[in-house]
């Protein structure tokens, strides 16, 4: 066999091939186990003792080459074939769709009532879900041995001695004594975050649940304020046709207190099973902020007055969904969780 003559051939073939399936066809028909230099390096033992080495060389030789001009041949059909758009990558083929994520609804509640404050003039404040025992209970007008504090009770976290307890907050009112420390009337405050509390959970109840705190101080602060800025933020969320009604209440931290309750959006006040056949639904807690409270802070009661309210978002995104089971909004299942 003209060992040169095969060089030369195997030479044009690879310089000619046009396609990447072309030449895996020709590194099997030459480089194969039964390919053409695999055949010549077969005839050494047939050719006489002085030839056999410079033959197996020269073979050697050509089979390095080949692979050499094989793999050069490929990575430059590959490199154009990607430049031109074309065969590597098919530009043509429809894309994967990437899912766009979107806020939880409870943020999406919570952000919607806080632009409905600011609106208004309130500022957005957050504070830490470690408090003090002084934030979260003694400022806030709530004496260590006072009944009242079983309504706010909540999980405690080891305390560091010479520091003061430290707790998971159970509502958002200790923010109030922050900002009041930290600041100076006028105050138009609003407070989202998380709050916790020992409750067994249930369809209604969560240890750990969401508030909207609000806050007003200032000079002649009255209750017909506080009326009149719950009036337009219950007519924002719940529609212009909503009833409100204030019913006496108790908490520490206001006097006099009030619970809030609206009209019930399903039955429109007649009586139904999401209201109890009461006609109302109960949604926030509020008041006068209490002498106390104040002097707790360092402000002259007075020199000042102001009012607050505290409301579960999740009871309010419930509401307005339509939600039986608080359950289904820390489940993170996505069949839920899209509807939104
Ligand atoms: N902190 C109270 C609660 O969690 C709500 C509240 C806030 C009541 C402000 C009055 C004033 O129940």
């Amino acid at each position: 066999m003209d060992i040169d003559a095969i060089s030369a051939e195997i030479k044009s073939r690879i310089e000619t091939a046009a396609s990447l399936p072309e030449l895996e066809e020709l590194k099997v028909r030459f480089l194969g186990r039964k390919g053409i230099i695999a055949e010549l390096t077969g005839t050494i033992p047939s050719l006489p003792a002085a030839e056999r080495a410079a033959f197996g060389q020269k073979a050697n030789l050509l089979k390095k080459d080949t692979a050499r001009m094989l793999e050069e041949k490929m990575a430059a059909l590959s490199a154009s074939a990607f430049a031109n758009g074309h065969q590597a990558v098919d530009i043509s083929m429809p894309g994967v769709a990437q899912s766009i994520g979107r806020a939880h609804p409870l943020t999406q509640v919570s952000e919607e009532i806080c632009s409905i404050f600011t609106r208004m003039g309130f500022s957005v404040v957050e504070g830490p879900e470690i408090e003090t025992e002084f934030n979260n209970f003694t400022g806030l007008n709530i004496p260590l041995n006072h009944p009242s504090r079983d309504a706010f009770d909540t999980f405690y976290l080891r305390s560091i001695p010479e520091t003061q307890n430290l707790l998971l907050r159970s509502h958002t009112s200790p923010v109030q004594i922050r900002v009041m420390k930290s600041r100076k009337p006028p105050l138009a405050v609003i407070v989202p975050g998380r709050v916790y509390r020992p409750d067994a959970v249930d369809a209604s109840h969560s240890f750990m649940f969401h508030q909207i705190e609000g806050f007003v101080v200032d000079k002649e602060i009255k209750f017909s304020d506080l009326k009149g800025v719950l009036e337009i933020f219950a007519k924002a969320v719940f529609g212009k046709d909503i009833k409100m009604r204030f019913r006496p209440h108790f908490f520490p931290f206001t006097e006099p207190s009030a619970e809030v309750d609206i009209s019930c959006i399903i039955c429109k006040g007649r009586g139904c099973s999401v209201c109890g056949r009461k006609g109302w639904l109960e949604i926030l807690g509020s008041g006068m902020i209490h002498p106390n409270v104040f002097r707790q802070v360092g402000y002259g009661p007075e020199k000042y007055t102001g009012f607050a309210f505290g409301m579960g978002v999740d009871r309010i995104a419930m509401l307005k969904y339509g939600i039986d089971d608080i359950r289904l909004f820390y489940e993170n299942d996505l069949r839920f969780l899209n509807q939104f």
